[in-house]
């Protein structure tokens, strides 16, 4: 049942506020304001490396995890597209750990990287949404996403869950591992309380200007988009979930690559996308941007009110977001994005919720 909405992939744009607090309220204790010990599973102290892997916007909340555990936990990772992960034959110590991030929970591929590393004597833990699938059961702990059905082809709700398990278990694993304090903690869980309410006025606030941008965006041929640290994989996000629905080809980059070959594409019928929360890249990320104008190139920029006021670059567009810390700028960053997308699709007349060419869950390789 769509509600009141169009397409299900809106009603799963607009159940976030939702499904957010009740994901979290399985990795938090609010009480506390701390993560909740998640017995009987991986043990994130002891383990030397992590591995990761998944598939397609799943491996995008992997690779936002990375930045995480590395960060927080001080946990190498590894992570891989889970069609290269399983035949690359990455030395993997068999007291490491991995996770498989899986919506559906039977992504073939993801599952045979499952399987590849169960072979290898590794910890499985599935980070999923649905927990009767062959992966929750192929696994030795499982993180439920607890986003309820997605019936969109395209992910959502599912994505910005995935995002709130993986930052909760860093920075869990970042108590046991002793390189976050109790007191961060503290910090840290309080952040992630307040996301809830803040995606609720995102959404709101957001929308009447997207509508109308999107409606540009429906002219174009191609779209980039460009972010450093979490807000690279994010803008691989962003590209993902603009071609699969719009049917508009979409690149994500590292704003650093810019320089290094996809510069030569800007001109004034590229819209350059720039995903740019006032955190401690920004800067380097505007100089990016100083690079995109001088060539012609239109911005559309996606900032918080500290990013706004302190860019003085002419866009073609500027999508303020209240200031959040860096662990929730992920998800609340996603939401522009998706609605971006979702608003183009919808002017351009495409079917949202089951894309050509697409299937919601892919069992075979
Ligand atoms: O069910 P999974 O999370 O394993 O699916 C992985 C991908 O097929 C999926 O995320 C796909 O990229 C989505 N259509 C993206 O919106």
């Amino acid at each position: 049942d769509k509600g009141n909405h169009r397409h299900f992939m809106e009603k799963e744009i607009y159940e976030q506020p939702e499904v957010i607090a009740h994901a979290l309220s399985h990795y938090i204790d609010f009480a506390g304001n701390r993560i909740k010990a998640l017995s009987g599973t991986i043990d994130f102290a002891k383990i030397p490396s992590l591995a990761i892997s998944a598939c397609g916007t799943a491996y995008l909340a992997g690779l936002v995890g990375k930045y995480w555990f590395e960060r927080y936990a001080r946990l190498p990772v590894e992570i891989d597209v889970a069609s290269e992960f399983r035949y690359r034959e990455i030395p993997l110590p068999s007291e490491a750990a991995a996770l498989f991030i899986s919506q559906s929970g039977e992504t073939a591929d993801t599952l045979a990287s499952l399987r590849y590393c169960k072979e290898l004597g590794l910890k499985i833990g599935a980070v999923v949404n649905t927990r009767e699938s062959t992966i929750a059961r192929e696994s030795d702990a499982v993180f439920p996403i607890l986003a309820g059905p997605e019936i969109g082809v395209a992910s959502t709700k599912a994505f910005t869950c995935q995002l709130a398990v993986l930052a909760s278990l860093a920075i869990g694993a970042g108590r046991a591992r002793g390189t976050v304090s109790a007191e961060e903690e503290q910090v840290l869980v309080r952040y992630l309380a307040e996301m809830p309410r803040i995606m609720g006025q995102v959404l709101n606030a957001v929308q009447p200007k997207i509508e109308l941008l999107s409606r540009e965006l429906s002219k174009c041929r191609d779209v980039l988009y460009l972010g450093r640290g979490t807000s690279f994989p994010l803008a691989m996000e962003g590209a993902l979930k603009l071609k699969e629905i719009s049917y508009i080809h979409a690149e994500g980059y590292a704003a650093g690559e810019l320089k290094h070959g996809p510069i030569a594409l800007i001109d004034e019928n590229m819209p350059v996308i720039v995903i740019a929360p006032h955190d401690r890249f920004y800067e380097k990320t505007v100089s990016n941007m100083q690079e995109v104008a001088a060539r012609g190139g239109r911005i559309i920029l996606i900032t918080d009110e500290k990013g706004a006021a302190a860019s003085k670059l002419e866009t073609m567009a500027t999508i303020v977001l209240p200031d959040v810390d860096e662990v929730i700028a992920p998800m609340i960053f996603s939401l522009p994005i998706q609605l971006l997308a979702y608003h183009t699709a919808v002017f351009m007349g495409t079917d949202v919720d089951q894309p050509r060419n697409l299937a919601k869950s892919v069992t075979v390789e």
